[in-house]
């Protein structure tokens, strides 16, 4: 079915002025680009977006990165598009991610990743809304 899955640009790979690159790359996989901003997170909004991993031991390391500079947070649509997409990034640590992934061509560790997506229609629902309202989705 088609399905809406958040996607961020990390501060990696913002960094390096790569979102360009990665919004071309899942555009030419056939998904539709459909909400898009630049913005910097606080620790404090870092840790309520990854709240599901507080109990991690990596969960200060990821909210002190997530909120070290500017993100890029897009919503995609397409058919299936939240296990779709996750494809396209390929593993988390992009050592073990294959070729032509996002994370393969642009991550450099498990953490400095240059990608997030959505893991979960769950997920997806509750991340859409943590970054974008109704109006700023265009249908
Ligand atoms: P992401 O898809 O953003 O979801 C949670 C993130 O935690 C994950 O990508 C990784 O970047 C990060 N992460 C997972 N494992 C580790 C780890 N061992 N050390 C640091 N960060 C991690």
């Amino acid at each position: 079915s088609v399905e809406r899955t958040l996607m961020l640009v990390k501060p990696d790979a913002v960094k390096r002025n790569l979102e360009g690159k990665i919004i071309a790359h899942v555009q030419e996989k056939g998904f539709k680009l459909v909400a898009l901003k630049k913005l910097r997170l606080t620790k404090q909004q870092a840790e309520k977006f990854y709240y599901v991993h507080k109990e991690r031991p990596f969960f200060d390391e990821l909210t002190d990165f997530m909120s070290s500079g500017p993100i890029v947070a897009m919503v995609w649509e397409g058919e299936n598009a939240i296990s779709k997409i996750r494809e396209i990034m390929g593993a988390t640590n992009p050592e073990e991610a294959e070729e032509g992934t996002l994370r393969k061509l642009y991550g450099t560790s498990i953490g400095e990743n240059a990608v997030h997506g959505s893991d979960s229609k769950e997920s997806a629902a509750y991340e859409i809304l943590f970054f974008f309202s109704e109006l700023e989705i265009v249908e």
